[in-house]
């Protein structure tokens, strides 16, 4: 008996292999389309099960193993919003279900509980599976009954699990969805934060908002029309405290599923780009600087994108009256250090008068070499739109943070280290009008002639008496000189000739 689903697997192999030789030079190198022997499967384990928005660890094995998942069906009343009730179904205890992942050639051994409290049948169909129904008939059990059945995870991706009873949509709609992420063999690039998220909709009787317990609305199903969309399970599921976390210079990847039963979302991160979309959940990274995804009603996406700049960042479904009327949003928090050099925040606010324009607030592109001059006027605008965040508009500074520019000692006593500061970015202790300073200046967004024209500025404005800088002084330090890392402060500069 207990070599019964082997034996199918293997069968299957047997059929899928003249298919498969015919295609395998149009197939992608890392998909196997090949009558490969299964991994054989050494011992057992239990599933570890985390619940969203928390993914488990990545599988650590080298191997295939059995995966036992227990997964018992609840149908219970649950806050769909504050003060709104609604009687979910779920596997376990929330909708999305337990996150499993398992590693590409695992068994992954079902143990489906439909609990005796319960008034329905209910049963599972692994999206991963590849076998009828998905498991759907295999798991079909009354209240009060358990079944189990294997199926073999052939495929690495990320995938949606839900229940097949009829009529499925409205299984599907009361909560019973969740993901499963298959490993690839050699794993995923590592990150820093991993989360999930599920997006699905609920068609209540009363409008969005109406306090009390709320009916299922066939209805509204039918039409497609549901009353909330929300990301896992329920309005707020991660707003406030319950915001996702990351600090500065983390790389996040999220597994996005999408329940349905109806609606395609537009995941967008408001204020983020994603580095890479491993469009429709599978394994290989297809997309770069995204800034919506798209994913179908049953699919899946995984995304990961890096934060540079601390603060709250929204995500929604793109689709706006969904976000801001349905529920489907949620929120980053990026704790941090500030980045002027990649957003500023508002350095400038006035009242409009048509026909007049808001003084120094214009747009700071890099125009090409020889697009801007070295005239006082472009190096004003660089250092109110770049310099004065940090340096302040009156080029003061501010006391143990950022060193004065204006009647600057330590920038008029050497023309070439104020370029190369220009060129690289600086950091280590300094001595600046006889205060200290020890932090760090990133890499400012310039070129040589945008450097010459703000040096320029500077050096002789700001109660500075120095000359002009010129484009080609910036190019003869750029020269021969890597630039790569920040100029590191000389103990020197302290005490020696140039010091003070
Ligand atoms: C993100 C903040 C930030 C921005 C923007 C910035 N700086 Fe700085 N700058 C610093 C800090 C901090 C230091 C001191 C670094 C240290 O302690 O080693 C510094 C040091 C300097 C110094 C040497 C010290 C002095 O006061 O003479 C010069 C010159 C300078 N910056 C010029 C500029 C110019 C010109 C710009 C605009 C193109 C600019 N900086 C933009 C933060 C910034």
């Amino acid at each position: 008996m207990k070599y019964v689903p082997f034996l199918i697997q293997l069968g299957v192999v047997a059929v899928a292999a003249p298919f498969a030789l015919s295609r395998c030079n149009l197939a992608d190198p890392k998909v196997v389309w090949s009558n490969e022997p299964l991994d054989p499967v050494q011992g057992k384990e239990s599933a570890v099960t985390t619940s969203a928005p928390v993914v488990p660890r990545p599988v650590a094995r080298s191997y295939a193993t059995r995966v036992v998942v227990d997964l018992e069906i609840k149908e219970h009343v649950k806050a769909l919003a504050d003060g709104v009730t609604y009687a979910y179904w779920t596997f376990g205890d929330d909708a999305p279900g337990p996150f499993l992942r398992v590693r590409e050639g695992d068994l992954v051994e079902v143990h489906l509980h439909n609990h005796p409290d319960n008034s329905l049948a209910h049963s599972i169909n692994f999206q991963a599976a590849t076998g009828p129904g998905g498991g759907g008939e295999a798991s079909h059990v009354a209240p009060g009954h358990s079944a189990v059945f294997t199926w073999r995870a052939l495929r690495p991706g990320l995938y949606l699990y839900n229940c097949m009873t009829a009529p499925a949509g409205l299984h599907i709609a009361n909560g019973l969805f969740g993901q499963i992420l298959v490993e690839p063999k050699q794993g995923l690039p590592e990150v820093d934060h991993e989360y999930q998220i599920v997006q699905s909709e609920f068609y209540t009787e009363g409008k969005f908002g109406e306090t009390g317990p709320q009916r299922f609305s066939l209805e509204k199903a039918l039409k497609e029309e549901p009353e909330y969309v929300v990301f896992n399970g329920r309005v707020g599921a991660l707003l406030g405290d319950k915001a996702l976390k990351a600090k500065v210079g983390d790389k996040i990847r999220v597994y996005l599923g999408n329940a349905g039963p109806n609606l395609v979302s537009s995941f967008h991160v408001i204020g983020e780009i994603f580095d890479a979309v491993y469009q429709e959940g599978g394994v290989v990274p297809n997309q770069r600087n995204v800034q919506t995804t798209a994913i179908p009603a049953g699919g899946s996406a995984i995304v990961e994108f890096t934060v540079e700049v601390p603060g709250e960042y929204a995500f929604v479904d793109h689709s706006m009256f969904r976000a801001f009327n349905k529920g489907t949003m949620g929120q980053l928090k990026v704790e941090g250090k500030d980045n002027q050099m990649i957003f500023s925040g508002r350095t400038a606010a006035s009242l409009y008068t048509p026909g007049t324009r808001l003084a120094k607030v214009v747009d700071f592109g890099l125009p090409s070499k020889g697009e801007v001059g070295s005239g006082a006027q472009d190096g004003a605008t660089i250092f109110a739109t770049v310099c004065a965040a940090c340096h302040q508009a009156d080029g003061k500074g501010l006391p143990g943070a950022f060193p004065p520019l204006r009647r600057s000692d330590f920038l008029m006593d050497d023309k070439e280290r104020s370029i190369r500061i220009l060129l690289a970015g600086l950091k280590g202790e300094i001595r600046v009008n006889g205060a200290s300073f020890n932090s760090e200046m990133p890499k400012p967004p310039l070129n040589d002639a945008q450097i010459a024209a703000v040096l320029s500025y500077v050096r002789t404005n700001l109660d500075n008496q120095g000359d002009a800088v010129t484009e080609q002084e910036v190019a003869a330090v750029r020269e021969g000189w890597d630039g790569k890392s920040p100029l590191v402060a000389d103990p020197a500069w302290l005490s020696g000739p140039k010091g003070r």
